[in-house]
């Protein structure tokens, strides 16, 4: 069965103490949801194992935003999948476009972070979204479309019950700039297209595709009510207890 998920994405905000009363009061007001609706955050590493404990006992799952390719050594700076799963972490997002863009993130790379999430019981969100200048160029379907072969195209049918798909059009993160319903609903079939090439009907029809950029509580109805939107992977609105939820509630 297809999930509906609303994730925040923290992405380098909030101090240690700020991420716990925020996870405090996402998990507070996450009472008045209906039990459909998984919430998810993932704040920074720092902070990982204390919101764990403000968590505990809520069914608010926790998720890194990154973890490393390696599975463990002389990496300086880096983060294991298995670390994650110890901190109390059973999700983490990988392949958002502030990574490729700014970290020099490759599908290369991605399909060796994927692996590494799986076989610690970490489930995957992964990032695919074309930027501005594919957009225009009319590229949008071709590039999302290898993103998700040069990637899941590794993985078994197995696999992919622990995937969750992100669709993030760069020039719509962070802008403002919302992608429209129409926009993100034909990438988000052609997402599905995809998946059910390798992988079958069912893992297609059972596979959550979430929306991301500019989602906010007042166009998330809008989003959410197509059929291949299966919820949101939220940036600023998702650092406000009230708007994150406000958002999920718009189901
Ligand atoms: P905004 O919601 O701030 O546009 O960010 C979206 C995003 O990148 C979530 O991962």
């Amino acid at each position: 069965m297809r999930k509906f998920i609303v994730a925040g994405n923290w992405k380098m905000n909030t101090t240690v103490p700020q991420g716990v009363e925020l996870a405090k009061a996402v998990a507070e007001k996450s009472k008045s949801l209906p039990a459909n609706v998984k919430l998810i955050v993932a704040p920074p590493f720092t902070h990982l194992v204390s919101v764990a404990l403000e968590l505990k006992g809520s069914d608010v799952a926790l998720s890194a935003q990154n973890c490393a390719d390696k599975e463990k050594g002389a990496y300086t700076g880096e983060v294991a999948a298995d670390m994650l799963a110890s901190a109390g972490c059973t999700y983490t997002i990988l392949g958002h476009s502030e990574r490729r863009q700014y970290y020099g993130e490759t599908d290369a790379k991605l399909v060796e972070k994927v692996k590494l999430a799986l076989a610690n019981a970490l489930d995957v969100i992964l990032c695919v979204g074309e930027n501005l200048k594919e957009r225009e160029d009319g590229k949008h379907f071709e590039v999302v479309t290898e993103q998700i072969k040069n990637v899941l195209y590794n993985f078994t049918e197995e696999d992919m019950a622990h995937v969750v798909i992100a669709y993030e059009p760069v020039w719509a993160i962070g802008t403002g700039k919302t992608a429209t319903a129409e926009q993100a609903e034909e990438i988000h079939a052609c997402i599905r297209g995809v998946i059910e090439q390798k992988f079958g009907k069912k893992v297609a029809e059972d596979t959550t595709i979430l929306y991301g950029g500019s989602c906010k509580p007042s166009n998330a109805k809008e989003l959410f009510a197509q059929p291949d939107i299966d919820g949101g992977l939220i940036g600023g609105a998702a650092l406000k207890a009230d708007d994150f939820i406000a958002i999920a509630q718009s189901f």
